[in-house]
C-alpha cells in the first residue's frame, strides 16, 4: 500500500498529514548528537525523544545518530536552521523529514511487521514544497533528494525502542509555498471550488516562516510569475534577539527558538531567575514583535502599491499567528486577512496538490 501524505518542510517546525488521518505530526526542526543517554522514566509519548539513526544516500554523513525535535530543543548542543540553511540541500531538515515520515508508518494502520520481518517497510508519495525564490533553481534537485530509498531506526524512543522503518518514497510533488496554503484555502476536501473568490480571482499572500517570507501573487490560480517575490527574513532572527536580550537584561538562556515560542504561545512571559527572583520578559517581546510587524507590513504595502490589481491579502504562516495583533496595529487602514491554523495550510495544501497530481495522472494512464 502506497502512503499519500502532505509534508511542510518548514526551518522552525516539519508538518506532516498522512492521507486519510486529520491530525498532523508538528516535529521542531531542531537536533542535536545522539548518544546512550540515561533514561529515569520513560517520556510518554515517543515524540518527546526521538532518538534515531538515519541512513540515506543522500545525507553527507551516511548514519548519524541524531536526537531530534522536542529532545533536542532542551540541549545546548542543538542546531537549529540558520539564514545560510536552504531546505532543498540541508541535511538537518532531510533528518527531520525523514524521522517525521517514519515515525507516522510505524504509528499508523496497517503498520505491522510481519513474523520474521526485521523492519517496517513504508512506500510514501509526498507533496512538499519550497520558497518562492528557491522554487525554480532547486526543485529537481529537492526531488531527487527525496525520492528513493531511506532507512530510520529508532533506539531509546519510547514505544519504538528497536523498530527499524525501511521508507521508499515513490514520488515528491514539489509546490511553492504560500500559493499552496492559496489551493487549501480555495478548495474542499474533494478539490472541488470552495471559495470563487480565491479561485479566481487575484489574491495576495504574505507568508510569514521561521526564516523566509514569502509573497506569490495567485491570479485564477496560476502563479504570477513577474510579481511573485520572497524575502530572506523570518520570525527566527527576531527570536533570537528576544533571546539575546533576555539573557542580557536577566541572564536567563532559552536553550532553542522552539523554547521560547512554547512560552510565548502560552501566554507565560514570566521567567523564574537563579534564586528567587523574577522576571517579565513581556516588554521585550513586545519590541521586537512590533518591529517584525511593521517590517511585514511595509513590505505589504509596497507590493501591492506596485500590483494594484491584487484584490485581497491574506497573511499566512507561524508569522502571522505569532504577530496578528502587532500586524493589525501597524496596518491602521490597510485590510489584511488572518485565518485560524494559518502555519497549517501550506502542508495540507501540500498534499492536496499531491492528490490532485495522483488523480491526473490515473485519468491520463488510461
Ligand atoms: N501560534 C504561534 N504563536 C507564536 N509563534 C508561533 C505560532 N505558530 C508558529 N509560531 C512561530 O512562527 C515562526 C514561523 O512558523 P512556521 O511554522 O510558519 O515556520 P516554518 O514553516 O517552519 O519556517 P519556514 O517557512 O521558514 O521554513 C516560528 O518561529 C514558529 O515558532
Ligand atoms: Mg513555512
Amino acid at each position: 500500500m502506497v502512503r499519500l501524505a502532505g509534508i511542510d518542510i518548514g526551518n522552525d517546525s516539519v508538518k506532516l498529514i498522512v492521507n486519510g488521518s486529520s491530525e498532523p505530526i508538528i516535529i521542531p526542526n531542531v537536533v542535536s548528537p545522539g548518544y546512550d543517554r540515561l533514561v529515569l522514566q520513560e517520556e510518554d509519548s515517543p515524540l518527546k525523544a526521538l532518538d534515531v539513526m538515519v541512513y540515506s544516500p543522500k545525507l553527507k554523513k551516511k548514519s548519524v545518530r541524531t536526537f531530534v525535535g522536542l529532545i533536542a530543543s532542551e540541549d545546548q548542543d542543538n542546531a537549529e536552521q540558520e539564514e545560510t540553511d536552504n531546505k532543498a540541500t540541508s541535511d538537518q531538515s532531510l533528518i527531520v523529514a525523514l524521522t517525521a515520515l517514519a515515525y507516522a508508518g510505524v504509528m499508523g494502520a496497517g503498520a505491522a511487521r510481519e513474523p520474521g520481518q526485521a523492519a517496517d517497510e513504508i512506500e510514501y508519495v509526498i507533496g512538499t514544497g519550497l520558497p518562492v525564490r528557491t522554487y525554480a533553481k532547486f526543485h529537481q534537485a529537492f526531488e531527487e533528494r527525496l525520492v528513493g530509498e531511506h532507512e530510520v531506526s529508532f533506539l531509546s524512543t519510547p514505544k519504538l525502542r528497536g523498530r527499524t522503518v525501511r521508507l521508499v518514497i515513490r514520488r515528491a510533488i514539489i509546490s511553492v509555498e504560500g500559493a499552496a496554503a492559496l489551493f487549501n484555502m480555495a478548495t474542499n476536501d474533494n478539490l472541488q471550488v470552495r471559495d470563487e473568490e480565491l479561485y479566481y480571482g487575484c489574491i495576495g499572500i504574505c507568508e510569514m516562516g521561521a526564516l523566509t517570507t514569502d509573497f506569490p501573487v495567485v491570479k485564477r490560480m496560476s502563479i504570477d510569475n513577474q510579481f511573485s517575490t520572497g524575502e530572506q527574513l523570518g520570525l527566527a532572527s527576531y527570536l533570537d534577539s528576544i533571546i539575546r536580550d533576555v539573557e542580557d537584561e536577566f541572564g536567563y538562556r532559552f536553550p532553542s527558538r522552539t523554547k521560547l515560542v512554547q512560552r510565548i504561545r502560552r501566554g507565560e512571559y514570566i521567567i523564574q531567575r537563579v534564586g528567587e527572583g523574577q522576571a517579565d520578559i513581556r516588554p521585550i517581546v513586545d519590541t521586537y514583535f512590533g518591529r517584525a510587524a511593521q517590517k511585514i507590513v511595509d513590505l505589504i504595502r509596497k507590493r501591492w502599491k506596485k500590483y494594484p490589481d491584487i484584490q485581497c491579502f491574506y497573511v499566512l504562516g507561524g508569522g502571522a499567528a505569532a504577530l496578528k495583533p502587532y500586524i493589525l496595529e501597524a496596518a491602521d487602514s490597510m485590510r489584511l486577512r488572518f485565518i485560524e491554523n494559518s502555519e497549517l495550510q501550506n502542508v495540507e495544501g501540500y498534499l492536496k496538490l499531491a492528490r490532485n497530481k495522483m488523480n491526473q495522472m490515473e485519468a491520463s494512464s488510461f
